[in-house]
């Protein structure tokens, strides 16, 4: 059984090397200008996103709750939740939920598609 665990992890160590290995060679290929651009997974919310979630929903879901809208790993691990909410019509579900947190339509429909479309989930 531990052992099984161990193989396990030692498989996402190797993984994760291999990725790490691919990202970079893609990082090169885009700098030369001819590849696709690179994505580093979370690079758009931190140069982007995360201010808007900073300022609409962290100060509700932050860190010492189990849903933490500062950093991009719980983002990514709730993003269908985080879209759902966005989306919701129901006014006791709809996210940001205080009127003081309320965003603009713009704002909206930015965090949507970058939830939706953005390379950062890739
Ligand atoms: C004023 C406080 C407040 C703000 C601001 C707020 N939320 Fe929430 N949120 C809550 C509360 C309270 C709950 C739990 C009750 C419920 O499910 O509606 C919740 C629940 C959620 C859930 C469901 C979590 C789950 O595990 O099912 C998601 C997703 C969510 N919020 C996303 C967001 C996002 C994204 C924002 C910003 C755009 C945001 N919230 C802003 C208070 C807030």
């Amino acid at each position: 059984m531990l052992n099984k665990i161990m193989k396990k992890s030692i498989w996402a160590g190797v993984l994760l090397i291999a990725g790490g290995l691919l990202w970079a060679c893609g990082d090169e290929k885009s700098s030369s200008g001819t590849g696709e651009p690179s994505a580093t997974p979370g690079a758009e919310f931190d140069a982007t996103y995360k201010a808007l979630f900073t300022t609409h929903c962290t100060g509700c879901h932050s860190a010492q709750d189990p849903f933490n809208t500062a950093t991009f790993t719980s983002v990514r691990a709730n993003r269908q939740k985080i879209i759902t909410r966005i989306e919701s019509t129901d006014s006791s579900k709809v996210m940001p939920q205080s009127p003081t947190t309320q965003w603009t339509n713009t704002d909206k429909a930015r965090v949507l598609q970058y939830l939706k479309t953005s390379t950062d989930f890739n």
